[in-house]
């Protein structure tokens, strides 16, 4: 989906378009149109819309972060109320601080109560009483919001199974959909954390609604789209950029979302006026680079040496390569070898695409290593 460009002047030059930060919501979202419809269709349909719980997951830069602020706004349009919070140890005072601070406007106008403290606030129009359980202090609030016809979403990033308050929250808005409540939820992690909510265990023993709940497994971005979207952006700024030197740009991204913004925005700052090959060139050198520092060298930190060395074995292969290469190439026993690559699977770095076979998860993390 592309929204409408407008590249804003000052005196010298057009802004910079994209913006290579983590969860800052770009210019256009591209590739997400689906998706987006559902969702937008579920917020104005009936509340028994399956689009009205959804887990997305996704390998890190995927973009979960950015579609969950794109459905807020989506949400605001349809008179919703959003809390949005990531999962942690104050996720229930975060829930709370932000339900009161996002209704009491609301409703303290249609009530015409003036402005007093939001805690007495809280506490005269809500009832609330934080030694109550989750489900009873969120309903009080829930009813005044649904009486007015708003509904509520609450959307949760970087869940984890044992993040303190998740079960609590789950178990709440289960209620409130038996309940008929006008409410969603949307959740939003990595693969491997996402399945470990969705599996049987004790801390997920309440979350059985939850598997049956729409999950949405976030991909790559199609070249096409990119494409059209460098071909769109830079012209409209006048950098004449020819088709073929969109294509490889967008060639250059191999569509991982953050590389779209990366390798645009440092194009786009390398040319100043015109965009020619060896800016493109440059800017894509520098995305690299940037990507290097942002996600791989975190990512490889918080691994073991021995992680790192089957990685970098794994990466003098050509991809995808054989577990049983990877054994030879590193001279260790099958058990050794079986051991590393579940272990690496599970930090995300990387994938298992078809029976005996490994690649990375992430584009360019294999030359990264490689160097
Ligand atoms: N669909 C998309 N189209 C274009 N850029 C995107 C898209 N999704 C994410 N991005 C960009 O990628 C970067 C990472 O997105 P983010 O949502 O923070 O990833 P995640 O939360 O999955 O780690 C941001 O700079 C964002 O602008
Ligand atoms: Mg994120």
């Amino acid at each position: 989906m592309t929204k409408e460009i407008k590249v804003i002047k000052n005196d010298k030059e057009p802004y910079n378009p994209f913006n290579p930060s983590f969860g800052e919501l770009p210019y256009s979202i591209l590739g997400r149109g689906q998706i987006i419809e559902k969702i937008r269709n579920a917020f104005d349909s009936n509340l028994k819309d399956p689009y009205r719980t959804v887990l997305f997951s996704g390998a890190r830069g995927m973009g979960k972060t950015v579609l969950l602020e794109k459905i807020v706004e989506i949400a605001l349009e349809y008179g919703f109320v959003s809390v949005n919070i990531t999962a942690g140890d104050f996720m229930i005072d975060d829930l709370f601080e932000q339900i009161f601070e996002r209704t009491e406007h609301l409703l303290s106008q249609k009530k015409k109560i003036k402005s007093v403290s939001i805690k007495n606030f809280n506490i005269e129009f809500f009832n609330d009483d934080t030694t109550l359980r989750v489900r009873t202090r969120l309903e009080r609030v829930l009813s005044k919001l649904n009486e007015m016809g708003v509904g509520l979403l609450i959307t949760i990033d970087e869940i984890y199974k044992t993040a303190s308050g998740l079960s609590e929250i789950i178990i709440a808005y289960q209620h409130y959909k038996r309940e008929g409540r006008n409410v969603a939820l949307m959740l939003a992690g990595l693969p491997k954390n996402v399945s470990d909510v969705l599996s049987d265990s004790p801390e997920t023993r309440n979350f059985t609604f939850l598997r049956r709940a729409e999950r949405v497994i976030l991909k790559n971005i199609d070249i096409e789209e990119i494409t059209q979207t460098y071909f769109s952006t830079f012209n409209e700024a006048n950098k004449g950029l020819s088709a073929e030197n969109a294509v490889f740009m967008a060639e250059a991204t191999k569509g991982y979302p953050f590389m779209i913004q990366l390798v645009g925005y440092y194009v786009w700052q390398k040319s100043k006026e015109k965009v020619n090959k060896e800016f493109i060139l440059a800017g894509i050198e520098e995305a690299k680079e940037r990507l290097g520092i942002l996600v791989f060298a975190a990512s490889l930190n918080d691994i073991s040496d021995k992680d790192l060395e089957f990685l970098r074995a794994m990466a003098s292969f050509e991809m995808p390569v054989q577990t049983a290469d990877i054994q030879k190439k590193m001279g260790v026993s099958q058990g050794y070898v079986q051991q590393y690559r579940q272990r690496l699977l599970e930090t995300e770095l990387i994938y298992s695409p078809a029976y005996g076979k490994l690649d990375f998860s992430i584009p360019y993390l294999r030359e990264y290593l490689n160097i």
